[in-house]
């Protein structure tokens, strides 16, 4: 609910309030963002009291001499009247000022979303979110300032966007227009950001608050690897149950800013928008400039409640089009399986073991075009390579749906290999500095999406390619950032438009290509996570999290995600072992039960394992589409994230429960054995108290050369290790494994939690006791009992 009275503006979610007013001098004051209050009647106790200004601060105007902005709580700030802290917005005037003074003129309050003009945003089409859209003008120079508010009362989000319109005659230079503003009063705070690079995304960082900025930023010209835009602000103490804690995310692909500044006098600002560094727009006369949207939730009921929030708009008014809600193939894709390596007959027989064990869609990935064996050449040429697939795209494609899978491929449309007749063609449409040696990455360049000509040729052989077979899903990649930026189409004085006019070039042919393709399931991926965001959600329901698919490291990576997005957009691979980024060789098991917390894909060779590891595979497949909708869809929570102390070390456990709280998958997992140390116990979450559930697990069978010599302590003769009658007797004796199984309260589940059995501390091993060793895991599962049971 969104309404003003007298001079106060009220934006309501079901738990949530945000209030601000306009001051007698025009001002927007930030009044408060939190847990929902009836401010009516309480207006002189909760406005900003200033009757003196404090030595050395300055006085906005004789008019309004109690104003003193930098100790103010605002909407929207500025340079030139006081305000010295983060500004939301800075122009050069056509004077060549640089002072802005935006007060407030006017208000609209609309019964729909609306939505951004030229960039991606959310939506609703239930119609059930209001927008308002606040205008202020500056008061010296013709300049309209919109600040935009849209509240989604359904998940407790509300977003922020701005736009500027230049009256002048002349024209003026954005130096930064962010894309929300909130002043907090208190300093007692903590930012949290996601950072890291590539095969290490999301590493979760904790930063006191204290006088100063804390800054999380993207300059790779996309939202990165190593800053993800979405961060927490939250109470020192706030944890994964409880406390009062605060996400922020973005509707953008490019380089973002998220600062946290605390002031001289212990206030807190928090802003996100465009990347200042390396901008500037200029606007003429009646032009106009749009931020992106920015998104928040508060909740004072800890992090998985903020997750939660965060999880349902994403899913509900960010994810669009057919998929939005459809269950996701589980795929093999062909990449650790060959890399560049394959032919048609390879990558068939992969699918036919593919097909055996239950996939459903299979993935060509890179190295099906031009002369594509290596990462040296062919990014541009999109002609398919017929000396591996003599049958072109649809000749592969229907062998692979006459097995009865579906089809994918891989792409790379922005980039460009200097080694390509694409380039030997149009070396001017590559982001390079004119007649000066550029810099690459992964021996590649980037294509100038800021011109127009490069887009159209861009969707042009794309659409050539997606309509020439029937594919039915899409690898969209981009492998490296942004260097030697400069554009041959865009004028001298524009070139720091170049990063922002690149992604909204790219919204642009992702907009042509999805529309024009909408039974397409498009899986975002940039190196893995080097764009994993919203705007690229907008168009693709779901991205690639990482090329790193080790189950260990993913328990970390998938963590770090989880804090802001939801498990249906996010893809995870069981891969080969040793695991091909870290050497690390893990179970089956494992590699399983992290990636089914996710959208579940293989990506090994299917095609030469052993018939026990198909078998098993085959079993995790059917588990897992009997289970999908919960894992995909189901409300996640984060029970441990990856704890480290004496008694545990890289302790995880997740879950997923149903929207009826009738069924929950979790998973247990501790990174290292903890020697001495048998007591473990799942505690739920997210079950309905009153119920009857029935808590088991899949008995596993252990092979019983996990035990290496220990097997002498029990055999009549002795046994040398790895000897052939060491693997016969492995062959044949197969240990089984404890076995969970309860009847029990949800209330007990979600409070006292099962005591699993007893892990292996050295001293003796029978079927009750748990297999316990470096990287295992259990899966357990949940189910509600029907009262006639
Ligand atoms: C990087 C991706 O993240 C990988 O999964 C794979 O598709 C390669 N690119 C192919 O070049």
């Amino acid at each position: 609910m969104i309404k003003k009275t007298d001079d106060f503006f009220i934006i309501e979610t079901k738990n949530t309030g945000y209030y601000f007013r306009v001051t007698e001098s025009g001002h927007l004051e930030h009044i408060y963002y939190g847990k929902n209050c009836n401010i009516d009647g309480n207006i002189e106790a909760i406005i900003a009291k200033c009757q003196y200004i404090p030595g050395n601060l300055i006085n906005y105007s004789k008019e309004y001499n109690k104003t003193a902005l930098e100790d103010m709580c605002l909407e929207m700030s500025s340079y030139g009247k006081g305000d010295i802290r983060e500004p939301f917005v800075e122009i050069i005037h056509n004077d060549g000022s640089i002072t802005c003074d935006f007060l407030y003129k006017d208000y609209e309050i609309f019964k729909i979303k609306k939505s951004l003009e030229k960039m991606p945003s959310s939506y609703d089409n239930t119609n059930q979110t209001e927008s308002l859209i606040i205008k202020l003008y500056d008061s010296q120079y013709d300049i309209e300032l919109e600040l935009c508010y849209s509240c989604f009362e359904d998940c407790d989000v509300i977003t922020r966007s701005a736009k500027i319109t230049n009256g002048n005659k002349g024209k003026i230079i954005i130096k930064r227009l962010l894309s929300t503003q909130v002043d907090f009063d208190d300093y007692d705070y903590e930012m949290v950001t996601f950072n890291g690079t590539w095969i290490n995304e999301m590493n979760r960082n904790t930063h006191r608050l204290s006088p100063g900025k804390v800054v999380n930023y993207s300059m790779t010209g996309t939202s990165s690897n190593r800053s993800n835009p979405f961060v927490i602000i939250k109470r020192p103490d706030t944890n994964e149950r409880n406390g009062e804690c605060y996400g922020f995310n973005l509707i953008y692909s490019g380089n973002h800013y998220e600062a946290t500044e605390t002031s001289s006098f212990g206030k807190i600002r928090f802003v996100n928008g465009i990347n200042p560094s390396n901008f500037s727009y200029t606007l003429e006369c009646l032009e106009e400039f749009e931020a992106p949207e920015s998104v928040m939730t508060y909740s004072s009921m800890g992090l998985n409640d903020m997750s939660h929030n965060m999880h349902s708009f994403v899913r509900e008014h960010i994810v669009r089009g057919e998929w939005k809600y459809k269950e996701r193939p589980v795929l093999l894709n062909s990449w650790e399986a060959a890399y560049f390596d394959f032919n048609e007959s390879r990558l068939l027989k992969m699918a036919k073991a593919g097909k055996e064990v239950g996939i459903e869609l299979f993935v060509m990935d890179d190295g099906w075009f031009g002369e594509r064996n290596d990462d040296t050449k062919s990014l541009g040429d999109w002609e398919v390579n017929l000396k591996k697939l003599p049958n072109g795209l649809n000749g592969i494609c229907q062998k692979i749906e006459n097995l009865g899978m579906k089809f994918g491929i891989w792409i790379e449309p922005e980039m460009v290999n200097e080694n390509s007749n694409l380039y030997r063609q149009h070396s001017d449409w590559a982001v390079r500095l004119k007649d000066s040696p550029h810099s690459e990455g992964r021996n590649q360049m980037i294509l100038d999406l800021t011109n127009k000509e490069v887009r159209d040729y861009l969707v042009e052989s794309i659409c050539k390619i997606l309509s020439g077979a029937n594919i039915s899903y899409v690898k969209w990649d981009m492998n490296r950032i942004f260097s030697d930026v400069y554009s041959n189409y865009l004028d001298t004085y524009r070139q720091e438009e170049f990063y922002h006019r690149y992604v909204l070039g790219l919204y642009e042919i992702l907009d042509q290509v999805t529309k024009k393709f909408p039974h397409i399931l498009f899986e975002g991926c940039a190196s893995g996570g080097n764009r994993f965001d919203l705007g690229m959600l907008c168009y693709m329901p779901q991205i690639w999290a990482s090329d790193n698919t080790d189950a260990i490291s993913r328990c970390n990576i998938q963590t770090g995600y989880s804090y802001g997005y939801p498990m249906s957009v996010l893809s995870a691979h069981v891969s080969g072992s040793p695991n091909h980024q870290t050497l690390r060789e893990t179970s089956l098991d494992t590699r399983f039960n992290v990636a089914c917390f996710g959208i579940l894909g293989y990506e090994c060779n299917i095609g030469e394992m052993k018939k026990e590891e198909l078998d098993e595979i085959k079993d995790q497949i059917s588990f897992y589409k009997d289970h999908r909708k919960l894992l995909q869809f189901g409300d996640y929570y984060r029970i441990e994230n990856g704890r480290h102390d004496n008694f545990v070390k890289g302790l995880y456990q997740w879950m997923c429960v149903d929207k009826d709280k009738n069924k929950g998958i979790g998973l247990f997992l501790q990174e290292m054995c903890v020697p001495n140390h048998g007591f473990a116990k799942f505690t739920t979450m997210g079950l309905e108290e009153t119920k009857e559930y029935h808590f088991y697990n899949i008995q596993r069978k252990h092979n019983i050369k996990e035990f290496g010599d220990l097997i002498n302590t029990v055999a009549p003769f002795h046994i040398k290790k790895d000897s052939i009658v060491h693997n016969v007797i492995a062959k044949t004796i197969k240990l089984d494994g404890e076995k969970e199984d309860y009847i029990v309260s949800g209330s007990v589940l979600n409070n006292i939690g099962v005591k699993l059995k007893a892990g292996y501390t050295g001293t003796g091993y029978d079927d009750q006791v748990r297999f316990n060793k470096d990287f295992v895991s259990r899966i357990y599962i949940i189910e509600g009992i029907k009262e006639n049971e």
